[in-house]
């Protein structure tokens, strides 16, 4: 998204707003549509820096408001619902309502490779295969994938996916407990550490104590506000969670980084 921001804004007016901040979403919708401008939400269903969207009091303001949303489901696929439908459809009643564009992975939680877009109507689907970028200039899903996809898929439905979430939810939940966060479910969880450069070397340290953790930095969040990022996996043992937050933990001290993380609802 971040690349695609400076070409969406030869055409439109970007503006954002603070993390789930619907209060300041409404004022802006309404500023933009006083200035006779259409506008769009576009917002993450798990968001890939912390956190979830709030999507059944966005549809509420969406439908009050009248405006769309591209909502991006990339981290919630296989991840979230009974059937892995994500964390935007398994909160929506029926149809996809047609003031949604929904887009989906199947190289995170799906374990394979591509994505998609969900659309409510033929003419959305004909511009999309017409103009989409992977559609017209770029590689679809190559045909290798589509076995694999097929066999993921037969893993959704055959159960193997129910069991794979509770193991995944089961660690979160162990990780969140050792921790001291008190956070709704996401497979990604935020440490706060603010200085760049003490991010990178904290996660040094950690690597040297056998793990690996990202670390997240201006322009992905805000300069000076750079994170650990931890993604759990439901194959990951108890006790490599217990050892990463004992990592984690030890660094924070040797650092002095606040133990308390607060983390992103
Ligand atoms: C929010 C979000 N959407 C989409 C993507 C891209 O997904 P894919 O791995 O399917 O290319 C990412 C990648 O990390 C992401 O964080």
């Amino acid at each position: 998204m971040q690349y695609l921001k400076p070409i969406l804004a030869q055409e439109a007016r970007i503006e954002h707003i603070h993390h789930n901040d619907l209060n300041e979403l409404e004022q802006k919708v309404m500023e933009a549509r006083a200035a006779g401008e259409v506008p769009v939400y576009v917002a993450d269903g798990i968001y890939s820096m912390g956190g979830l969207c709030p999507i059944p009091e966005l549809l509420e303001m969406a439908e009050r408001l009248n405006f769309y949303l591209y909502l991006d489901d990339a981290h919630g696929t296989s991840i979230i619902g009974s059937r892995g439908e994500g964390a935007v459809l398994s909160q929506i009643d029926g149809y996809l309502p047609d003031r949604i564009f929904l887009t989906f992975s199947l190289t995170k939680g799906f374990g394979v490779a591509g994505g998609g877009i969900l659309v409510s109507n033929k003419t959305r689907e004909h511009l999309i295969r017409c103009f989409g970028q992977i559609y017209a200039f770029s590689a679809p899903l190559d045909f290798s994938s589509v076995p694999a996809c097929l066999a993921s898929l037969a893993l959704h439905r055959d159960g193997t996916l129910n069991g794979l979430q509770k193991a995944l939810q089961a660690r979160v939940g162990l990780f969140d407990q050792l921790m001291g966060l008190e956070l709704p479910f996401s497979p990604i969880r935020m440490i706060p550490v603010g200085n760049e450069a003490v991010a990178i070397e904290m996660a040094k340290r950690i690597l040297d104590l056998g793990y690996f953790v990202c670390v997240t930095f201006f322009p992905i969040v805000r300069r000076g506000h750079a994170q650990l990022r931890i993604c759990i996996a439901s194959n990951h043992t108890e006790d490599q969670i217990k050892g990463l937050a004992a990592a984690i933990q030890d660094v924070q001290r040797e650092y002095g980084v606040p133990q308390t993380t607060v983390g992103r609802a």
